[in-house]
């Protein structure tokens, strides 16, 4: 009993972490500067249609639930971090877009069982450390014959590697967090999702990211804008020399990627995954 109780305050204090960290910095403004195309990829391979009843969990500021709601489908917007909604409101405004905005960790949703035609999370669940609880709450939330659409970074692409580079200075995970890029590797998700999910379509593609200059450019801006990064130099802040070695690591890491010399332009790779609840 005690056990049960102090495991879940132990996964309430993570959470609390974690809806602290994604609300640092500006990750609305980087979401559309950066990877704005990547909802409506999600939205059309999730085949989203009018009047359908869709979810899109770890929402964000709505990077795929305004283009879902544009559509003309009914939409939840859901996040761990309801300080990004005001931002996505103000989107959805702008677009002409209605939906709603709800909290909610992936791990536990409020969501009834089979509530919703399609579950998708762009770039999202694939942050709740706990990845099968995520991927039986998004199975069950979405009716028999749904869909469930995925699009998440790849281990050994740019985003993938940059959690990579980061993690020596980060503080350790806690036992049983998973890494996020995990998610992009197709036989984990198969593997979680077991015989639940049928149909699985599952392909890798890129988004071109041409915003910055240079690799410093990068470094400053993802310093200043992407919680996860902004966490990890906090947690160094009192030692120069590992501030220092952590730059030139993400600098070198940008090169690793840019496409050719000039402008630090790169292609982040994704797995995009779609599937039919059994
Ligand atoms: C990289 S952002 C992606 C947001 C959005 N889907 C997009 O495409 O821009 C990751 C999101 O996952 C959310 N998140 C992290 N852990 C979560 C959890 N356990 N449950 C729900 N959302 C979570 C964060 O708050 C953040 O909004």
């Amino acid at each position: 009993m005690t056990t049960t109780i102090d495991a879940l305050d132990a996964d309430r204090q993570l959470k609390a972490k974690h809806r602290a960290m994604w609300a640092l910095g500006n990750y609305p403004e980087l979401a559309t500067d950066l990877i704005s195309s990547l909802g409506p990829v999600l939205v059309n391979a999730s085949k989203i249609r009018r009047g359908d009843r869709v979810l899109d969990v770890a929402a964000g500021s709505g990077n795929a639930a305004i283009p879902a709601a544009l559509v003309g489908a009914t939409v939840v917007a859901s996040d761990l971090t309801p300080e990004l909604f005001d931002a996505g409101r103000s989107q959805a405004a702008a677009r002409g877009a209605a939906l709603t905005w709800e909290t909610a960790d992936a791990e536990a949703m409020a969501f009834p069982d089979g509530d919703f035609d399609i579950v998708m999370s762009c770039v999202g669940v694939m942050f709740a450390p706990h990845h099968q609880r995520a991927a039986d709450e998004l199975t069950r939330v979405c009716r028999t014959g749904g869909t469930i659409g995925l699009l998440s970074w790849t281990p050994g692409g740019f985003v993938g590697q940059l959690f990579a580079t980061m993690k020596p200075y980060a503080p350790p995970p806690p036992p049983g967090a998973q890494p996020p890029p995990l998610w992009g590797n197709e036989d984990h998700v198969r593997e979680m999702f077991g015989d639940r999910v049928t149909d699985v379509s599952a392909r890798t593609d890129a988004v071109t990211v041409d915003h910055f200059r240079t690799p410093a450019d990068f470094r400053e801006y993802f310093k200043s804008h992407y919680g996860p990064t902004i966490a990890v130099y906090r947690s160094i802040a009192d030692d120069p020399q590992r501030v220092a070695a952590l730059d030139a690591d993400i600098d070198a890491l940008v090169r690793r990627f840019q496409l050719a010399d000039g402008a630090a332009v790169m292609e982040w790779e994704y797995l995009l995954l779609t599937g039919t609840k059994a």
